[in-house]
């Protein structure tokens, strides 16, 4: 493969794309990072087609040439599936900024994949339509990158995750050819589901250039509250029980109580107090079209929570406090990498299991010295586990903590989850997948990504 392109190649790229090819060292090393750990892979090249017409010239002679590609949304990845690691193209889908069309009739909208996907919710609320995949970086993430890490969020717990909106995909294949995966169509049992195995392949299989997505009606109400818990056990317990007793949140987040200071100091919030013996909370929000049905909701899940010894609970009365309350939670990664040289696990089990996770995630904490911050979606038992260097010594970061991490994947998988639930594998969780799968699945994998990209030009060392 080619790393560094040559006077030819700089030749093809200017002709086609003129001020959209990008050999800038400074914009060659921003587009070489994106949102995970400290990592930068600076490509040779940063490229800004605008067309599919483009995008399929371009890997036409990328697979010719052997030249790696590496598409990129908005890289606010965690796992460094954007990386351009073996150098050549970063491939920015930057200027595919459009949504092409809101159908009201059919409850759909079809997009370009380089649009913030809050650009995109906020377009599809104005005709009372909601897409509910919310991730943290919502106001910055691209709904192609979305898509290509399969996203969740918060809402994820009562909605599901982006797969379970994506209809229909575009797709460039890296040898420049260009299809649809699927239909427009909410039901489809004709063939292989190519939609779906694009989805989440982390940019390795094709490039997506259109996406139709399904939409549903959006709730007219919501009701949210925060809850102080004694014990963090007891917060994580209290989650299923909440389903048990037949209510469904569309949210329900757990941030232990140093992801709470932190991100209270780090977004500068004052109007929440967090007590001295408060371990961790909850965040739960109901939401429907009925207010009267959330009232009931409310005080079903009170019910149960009254099990779980909890301190006194603040209800949101106003859309500030709300906006302050989910800021605080959106923010927690943000503030809690703020403090230390840090790792981001992204464990998820079945969600009985939750706290026997937190369990093994302090044991092994103890074991290995080290400082662990968790929250996440705990309605999906998907929980994020911020690993802080702190004083760990620099052999004990490089050498130690990898054997910690494979230790709590492996608890992960005894427990019936898996070592991603929304981040994905990209460069950084690959060292682990034989935790995940045996070798015969893995083989699965591969071959399938032979099928699609047999010169392994697209997004190359990502997953595997
Ligand atoms: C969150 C991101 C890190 O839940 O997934 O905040
Ligand atoms: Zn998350």
């Amino acid at each position: 493969m080619i790393s560094i392109l040559n006077d030819r190649h700089a030749s093809f790229f200017t002709k086609l794309l003129g001020e959209r090819y990008i050999v800038n060292e400074e914009i060659r090393i921003s587009y070489g990072s994106d949102e995970t750990e400290d990592l930068n892979f600076p490509p040779s090249a940063v490229l800004k087609p605008n067309s599919v017409e483009e995008i399929s010239s371009i890997m036409k002679f990328c697979f010719e040439e052997q030249i790696p590609v590496t598409p990129a949304g908005a890289r606010t990845g965690l796992s460094g599936g954007a990386l351009p690691t073996h150098g050549g193209i970063l491939l920015s889908m930057e200027k595919f900024n459009r949504i092409l069309e809101i159908d009201e009739n059919n409850h759909q909208v079809i997009t370009e994949p380089g649009v913030i996907t809050q650009v995109l919710q906020d377009a599809v609320k104005e005709k009372g339509l909601f897409y509910p995949p919310d991730p943290a970086s919502k106001g910055s993430c691209f709904i192609g990158g979305n898509i290509s890490e399969n996203s969740g969020g918060p809402k994820a717990v009562k909605y599901g995750v982006t797969k379970d909106y994506v209809l229909n995909l575009e797709v460039v294949l890296p040898n420049g050819e260009v299809i649809w995966t699927g239909a427009n169509v909410l039901k489809n049992a004709t063939g292989y589901n190519l939609t779906q195995l694009i989805v989440g392949s982390e940019g390795t299989l094709a490039i997506v250039t259109k996406i139709v997505l399904k939409l549903i009606p959006h709730p007219t109400n919501d009701m949210l509250m925060l809850v102080p818990f004694f014990d963090a056990q007891k917060a994580c317990e209290a989650v299923a029980a909440i389903f048990k007793a037949g209510y469904t949140p569309s949210g329900l987040e757990f941030m232990e109580r140093d992801a709470l200071i932190y991100t209270k100091e780090f977004i500068g919030e004052s109007s929440i107090n967090i007590g001295d013996n408060h371990a961790a909370h909850l965040i739960i929000e109901v939401d429907g079209f009925d207010p009267e049905q959330l009232m009931k909701d409310c005080e079903g899940i009170l019910n149960v929570l009254e099990n779980f010894e909890t301190d006194e609970i603040l209800f949101a009365d106003s859309e500030a406090q709300k906006n302050a309350l989910w800021s605080l939670r959106r923010k927690a990664g943000e503030a809690v990498k703020s403090q230390s040289i840090y790792k981001e696990e992204d464990t998820v089990v079945p969600r009985y299991a939750l706290p026997e996770l937190l369990g093994h995630i302090k044991r092994i904490g103890k074991k290995y010295g080290f400082q662990s911050v968790c929250y996440g979606h705990a309605g999906d038992g998907n929980l994020h586990v911020n690993i802080l260097k702190g004083d760990l010594s620099d052999e004990q970061w490089e050498n130690e903590l990898p054997i910690a991490i494979r230790e709590l994947f492996t608890e992960v998988i005894n427990l019936g989850g898996t070592i991603s639930g929304e981040h994905g594998i990209g460069l950084v969780q690959k060292p682990f997948m034989d935790i995940a799968f045996p070798e015969v699945t893995l083989n699965l994998m591969r071959e399938i990504k032979r099928v699609f990209d047999p010169k392994n030009i697209l997004n190359p060392g990502k997953i595997f």
